[in-house]
This record gives structure tokens, C-alpha cells and sequence, in this order.
């Protein structure tokens, strides 16, 4: 059942989890603090910890503050700073607690192995960017609408910790917009569109984006977003109250080759003798929807209404002559291809938050194509490390199978984020909605350059910093 934040009865729940997990903290630019804590000054790092959830003003905000504050910015427009919130790896809780072994039978395997062990086929462990490789303790996100405030924080945290912790990598993070004022990722395409909503107003608002009548309850909608709690919150194992939760956080830095991207798809426009408007399909069967968002399910061309947020389609599973298989967002969200799963819903257990920034400097108008430098900071947060990032990174994008959907032949892999050998086979209706196919093969724009499983404890876990073990 979506969550209704005004219900006060909801209040003890919302106060207890940090924001940005329900809900998108909204600001334009992160500093992404890896931050790691000096041998024999636990005492020192404990009480900041503490002190970042301490009075009024404390810079890590509740679900339930963030929603506070998101009101009055909605109605007053008044401006409430810098949101922060933060995460520990396995390596941060060993630290805090001066144990190896702290986190064995506390979280799930995959977390406690951490992603320097995933069969991910990423790239070489030192290729990474430093700091930026799973060793770090924590995680702080702080985020603003105004980046010489965002500096200021960054300052003020890396004076309040010198001494008992230090700053091991700075990853900032600045969203791009097209000139709708939808945000993209650096090939061009409306990124953030189909996410789970856990709230009533976010349904409401799902009804009136996608043109369904306001008495429609979810389960009729063609693809229904409305999601529970538990897809992304656990038990936080460190807080004693039953219902002080958390929820691992995957966070991957991935360098997007803009200029190898778009000259790709500027030749397999070409190889399949699209032209004229229609040359735009081809990036749109890699990606599964148009640069300004509309889905190629839905539409042989884009700049339908509401295209940034149209989400209520589904895919016909005996069908890729409109959206391919191998397509970015047909990969990463089955919808109805899933096989052995006649209910429909069964897909959405795989869904994460997705919580992802672009990072790096672009002209204004992002005429420019870099080869580097330039990226996205992929962070989603969800329940299960192990049955929701990992299925869809390594199962589905990195698998040239069409594993556990309809039909199950091969179809090559995500041509955005699979990571492996890039056989041609994914298959693109030359006319659109018509099954003959060609299959020319894609290269790979995007690399990874570092990353960590994180979780982002309780509220009741960082006013106490003591384990229960
Ligand atoms: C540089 C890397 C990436 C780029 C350029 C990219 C781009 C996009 C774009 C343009 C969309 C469509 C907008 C939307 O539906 O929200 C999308 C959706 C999505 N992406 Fe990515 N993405 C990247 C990385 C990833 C990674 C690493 C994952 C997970 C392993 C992922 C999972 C998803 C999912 C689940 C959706 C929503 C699909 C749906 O529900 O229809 N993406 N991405």
C-alpha cells in the first residue's frame, strides 16, 4: 500500500529511515564524501557520526524531515539547505567496531563480499578511480540546489573530521537538463523516469502524467509503479527497534565515451537505412525510448505529450519489432517478458530506487562530445543487493540470453551497460513495428571506474553508533 505522509500515523516510520531512499533528495549538485576513519580514533568518529542526526538543524534529514521540507519549498518556496545523508560499507562497521568479522550473518553475502568480488566483468580492480574502490568507510552525500553552498559544507565536514578521519576520494556530481528542462545522462537521453513510488501523492501524479482516470486504481494501470516499503528497506541489523530500517545502496561511477556513443549510433542508423526523423530510432532501440523520453513501444517517432514521464506501456512479449530486447530499458525493467511469472507484479520485485547524478563538465548547450571525463554516478538503493542490482547488471545486461523472459533465444547484451563480449546479435526492425530484422553488432561507451556496496543505517543506529551484536 503506497504511504500516505500526511497520516500522522505514518510520522514514527518516515522519522526513522534517512531520506533520499523514498524519495529523490531533488538538488541539482552532490559532493560524494568517501570517507575513511583513522585506526585508534573510533570514540572521535562514533560522536561526529552521532552529531550528524543531533538538533533542529542536523544536516542528515529523516524521510519525514525531507518531506517536511519539500512542502514548504513546494508552497513558500523556502529554501532548506544542504540535504546530506550517508552510508557504511563492510569495512566501515569493522572499523566502528573494531571487528573483522562485525557484519558476517548480519547482511546478506553479497554485501559483506562487497563488489570488488561480483562477477560483474567489470573492469580490472586497478583501473579504479582511488578511493573509489570499496575500501572506503563511508559514504556521505551532500547535496545542494546552490554549489558555492555545497562547497562550504565540503569544507566545514572536511574541518569537522580532520584529525580522526580523512576524505579519500571527492566525486561531485551536477545534473544536465534538455531544453524542456528534463534531466539527462550524457548520451542525450531523459534519464530517471520509471521509478517505484511508495507514496500516494506520486501515484496521483502518475495518474494525471500518464492520462489515467483519477479512479483507477493501481493494479489496472498497464504498468503500475506504486511499490511497498520493503522493495528497498531491511531491518537495520544494528538498531535495536523493530522498526528502524535501512537499505543498501550500490554506488558506480560509469564513464560515458559521448562522442564513440553518438557516432555508433550515427552509423547503425546508416547500416540499417534509417533516415531522415526515423535516423532517431536507431538510439532509440538501443536505449528502449526517444532522447526526450518517449518509449519506442509506444511510438515510431518521438515528441509524444508528456513524453519525460510517460510510463504506463508494457511490452508485447512475442514482440521486438517496436522496442528490441536487447533494448537498455526492456533489459533493466522486464515489465510482462518475465517467463514462469503469470502475474504481472512478479517483475517488480527486481526494482531498485535509482538515485543516480551525471557527473563532469559539458558546454552549456552540450554541443560538445567528450571521450572522457564525463559520466554517471549510478546509485540505487533497494532491499537486496543480491536479488535486485546484481540480477539486473550480471543475469540481464551482461547476458546475451534473454534470461528468464519470452522468448528465450539469444539477443545479445544491454548495449548501454552490458559489460562483456559483444557478440552482433541484437536484433532492429528496419521499419517500425514490422518483424524484419537486421543485426549489426554495437560497441561499449560506457566503463566503470569504481564503485561500493554501501548500507544507509537507521536514524536510531547514528543517535546511538552502538552495535547490537
Ligand atoms: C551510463 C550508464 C547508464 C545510462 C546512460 C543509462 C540510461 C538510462 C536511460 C536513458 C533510461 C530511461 C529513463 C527511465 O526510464 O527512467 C534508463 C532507465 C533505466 N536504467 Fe539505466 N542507464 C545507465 C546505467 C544503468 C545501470 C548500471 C542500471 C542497473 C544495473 C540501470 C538500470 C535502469 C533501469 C532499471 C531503468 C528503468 C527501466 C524501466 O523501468 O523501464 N541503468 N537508463
Amino acid at each position: 500500500m503506497a504511504i500516505n505522509q500526511f497520516d500522522l500515523r505514518n510520522k514514527e516510520l518516515l522519522s526513522g529511515i534517512q531520506g533520499n531512499i523514498l524519495k529523490p533528495h531533488g538538488r541539482h549538485h552532490t559532493a560524494n564524501l568517501f570517507i575513511s576513519g583513522i585506526d585508534g580514533r573510533q570514540a572521535e568518529v562514533k560522536a561526529w557520526l552521532q552529531s550528524l542526526v543531533e538538533g533542529e538543524d542536523a544536516p542528515i534529514r529523516s524521510c519525514y524531515a525531507q518531506l517536511r521540507s519539500n512542502a514548504l519549498w513546494k508552497d513558500k518556496k523556502i529554501d532548506s539547505g544542504t540535504f546530506a545523508c550517508i552510508h557504511i560499507s563492510k569495512s566501515g562497521y569493522a572499523y566502528l567496531f573494531e571487528r573483522a568479522d562485525v557484519c558476517a550473518n548480519k547482511f546478506e553475502p553479497t554485501y559483506v563480499n562487497g563488489i570488488k568480488e561480483a562477477d560483474l566483468n567489470d573492469p580490472e580492480f586497478e583501473t579504479w578511480d582511488a578511493g573509489m574502490n570499496d575500501s572506503a568507510h563511508f559514504l556521505l552525500i551532500l547535496a545542494d540546489a546552490k554549489p558555492e553552498r555545497l562547497t562550504r559544507q565540503m569544507t566545514d565536514v572536511q574541518n569537522a573530521i580532520g584529525g580522526f578521519a580523512e576524505v579519500v576520494a571527492v566525486q561531485t556530481g551536477d545534473a544536465i537538463f534538455n531544453k524542456e528542462g528534463a534531466g539527462l545522462e550524457h548520451f542525450g537521453y531523459v534519464d530517471g523516469i520509471s521509478q517505484p513510488l511508495f507514496f500516494e501523492d506520486e501515484i496521483d501524479g502518475y495518474r494525471i502524467q500518464n492520462n489515467i482516470s483519477p479512479t483507477t486504481p493501481p493494479e489496472d494501470f498497464i504498468f503500475n509503479p506504486a511499490a511497498e516499503i520493503d522493495l528497498v528497506l531491511l531491518k537495520d541489523p544494528f538498531a535495536e527497534s523493530e522498526n528502524a530500517m535501512g537499505s543498501f545502496l550500490v554506488f558506480r561511477k560509469l564513464e560515458q565515451n559521448v562522442k564513440g556513443f553518438k557516432k555508433a549510433e550515427e552509423d547503425l542508423a546508416k547500416k540499417l537505412g534509417l533516415t531522415g526523423d526515423d535516423a532517431e530510432r536507431a538510439g532509440a532501440m538501443l536505449v528502449g525510448r526517444f532522447e526526450d523520453g518517449t518509449p519506442v513501444e509506444l511510438s515510431a517517432e518521438a515528441g509524444l505529450i508528456n513524453s519525460a514521464v510517460l510510463n504506463n506501456f508494457d511490452y508485447d512479449f512475442k514482440d521486438e519489432s517496436k522496442c528490441p530486447y536487447h533494448a537498455h530499458i526492456r533489459k533493466t525493467n522486464p515489465r510482462s517478458d518475465l517467463v514462469n511469472s503469470p502475474i504481472k507484479e512478479d517483475a517488480k520485485k527486481f526494482i531498485m530506487a535509482r538515485r543516480g547524478i551525471t557527473y563532469g563538465k559539458r558546454e552549456a548547450d552540450l554541443s560538445d562530445r567528450p571521450t572522457k571525463d564525463v559520466g554517471l554516478l549510478f546509485m540505487s538503493y533497494q532491499k537486496s543487493i543480491a536479488h535486485q542490482f546484481e540480477v539486473i547488471q550480471q543475469r540481464w545486461a551482461n547476458n546475451e540470453d534473454f534470461i528468464n523472459r519470452k522468448p528465450s533465444n539469444k539477443v545479445g547484451l544491454d548495449l548501454v551497460i552490458g559489460q562483456g563480449e559483444r557478440k552482433p546479435l541484437g536484433a532492429y526492425a528496419q521499419v517500425w513495428g514490422q518483424p524484419d530484422t537486421k543485426q549489426p553488432g554495437f560497441e561499449q561507451f560506457v566503463t566503470m571506474k569504481g564503485g561500493g556496496y554501501f548500507f544507509a543505517p537507521s536514524i536510531e543506529f547514528l543517535k546511538n553508533v552502538n552495535p547490537i551484536i
